[in-house]
């Protein structure tokens, strides 16, 4: 007993001091240097769990949904777990959000950097070109905070926790970007963009970067899951050693609306093993809301 205390405290010591170095590194790095877009990636280094966040971002119209979830985060959460970091998208957003820090742990609250918008009723498919606009500012919050040298799960407001996500192998182990694949194989992966862990590796950087330039320029009218997915078809499709390293998350721990609906049985048989439910495959807010209260899971 003893023993296995001690073999503990020496790991975690050891991860303590990793952290404390890498932190102390990158404030050396970051002060020395002020051009960094491109040198930045020359210190990325993997020391492991000690700067790791969960983003999501939110707008007026999803506010109630990411309460919901920031609230099934908090029935999870351990004192290890990391912060939650919610870009909000207009004032509205701002202030609830902001409010919601008094009552839930780790969670941090940024205005949007890319504009504050005014959108009274953001639901998907009613304003289709509004919507797109909003999702396709997801990978440039990522690619800020990998920049930084975080690891950042990235999850969408629509997405319900039922068990601590970071305890769970499918986040360990060589990787660089761990998703759900939405076909199965062997079809060609469709990664979903809306639940992603991300490392900050010269690998997921540069693809994060590419992503982000592409939305703006040519693919300003493409879904940005698309563009995100033959970014990552392209690397995989070099197989070089070094390459891009993709992680398919299981889909019983991370199942989706397609698993939960439209498979008969298998949500009942499964339901236990859900580790983050996404709701996704629903395309109007409004059903999404009655499934996850269906399910009891609606605890705002
Ligand atoms: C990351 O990229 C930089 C420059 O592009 C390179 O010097 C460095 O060795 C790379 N790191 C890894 C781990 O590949
Ligand atoms: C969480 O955020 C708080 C407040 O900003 C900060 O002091 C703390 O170091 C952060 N924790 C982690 C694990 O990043
Ligand atoms: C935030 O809290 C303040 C004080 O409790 C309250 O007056 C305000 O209406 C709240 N704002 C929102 C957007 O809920
Ligand atoms: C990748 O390359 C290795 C040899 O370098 C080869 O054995 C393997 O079949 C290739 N995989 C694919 C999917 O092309
Ligand atoms: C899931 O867990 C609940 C509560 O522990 C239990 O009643 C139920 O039988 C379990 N379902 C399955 C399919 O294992």
């Amino acid at each position: 007993m003893a023993k296995i205390r001690g073999k503990i405290l020496v790991v975690w010591y050891l991860t303590f001091s990793m952290c404390i170095l890498y932190i102390a590194y990158s404030t050396m790095y970051l002060a020395s240097s002020v051009h960094l877009a491109e040198t930045r990636l020359t210190f990325k280094p993997t020391f492991g769990p000690c700067a790791r966040m969960v983003l999501t971002t939110t707008n007026a119209a999803y506010l109630e949904m990411a309460e919901n979830m920031l609230t099934s985060i908090q029935l999870v959460r351990t004192p290890s777990f990391p912060n939650v970091t919610v870009i909000a998208e207009d004032e509205q957003s701002y202030e609830y959000m902001t409010n919601l820090t008094k009552f839930h742990q780790g969670l941090i609250v940024q205005k949007t950097k890319a504009g504050m918008t005014s959108s009274e009723n953001l639901k998907v498919k009613t304003k289709e070109h509004q919507y797109q606009q909003f999702v396709k500012r997801r990978p440039r919050y990522v690619l800020e905070f990998l920049e930084k040298g975080y690891d950042v799960l990235f999850a969408d407001a629509d997405t319900f926790w039922r068990k601590n996500p970071f305890n769970d192998d499918d986040f360990k182990g060589d990787f660089d970007i761990a998703a759900h694949d939405e076909v199965d194989r062997p079809k060609t992966p469709l990664f979903c963009a809306g639940f992603v862990y991300y490392r900050p590796t010269n690998n997921t950087i540069s693809l994060v970067r590419e992503w982000v330039k592409l939305l703006d320029t040519t693919d300003k009218n493409t879904l940005d899951q698309f563009v995100f997915n033959s970014l990552i078809n392209r690397e995989l499709d070099k197989n070089v050693t070094g390459g891009l390293k993709m992680k398919t998350l299981d889909p019983v721990k991370y199942p989706d609306g397609k698993l939960y609906y439209r498979v008969p049985g298998w949500r009942d048989e499964h339901i236990n093993q859900t580790i983050v439910m996404h709701f996704n495959f629903l395309h109007e807010l409004d059903s999404k809301v009655e499934k996850i209260k269906k399910l009891g899971w609606w605890l705002v």
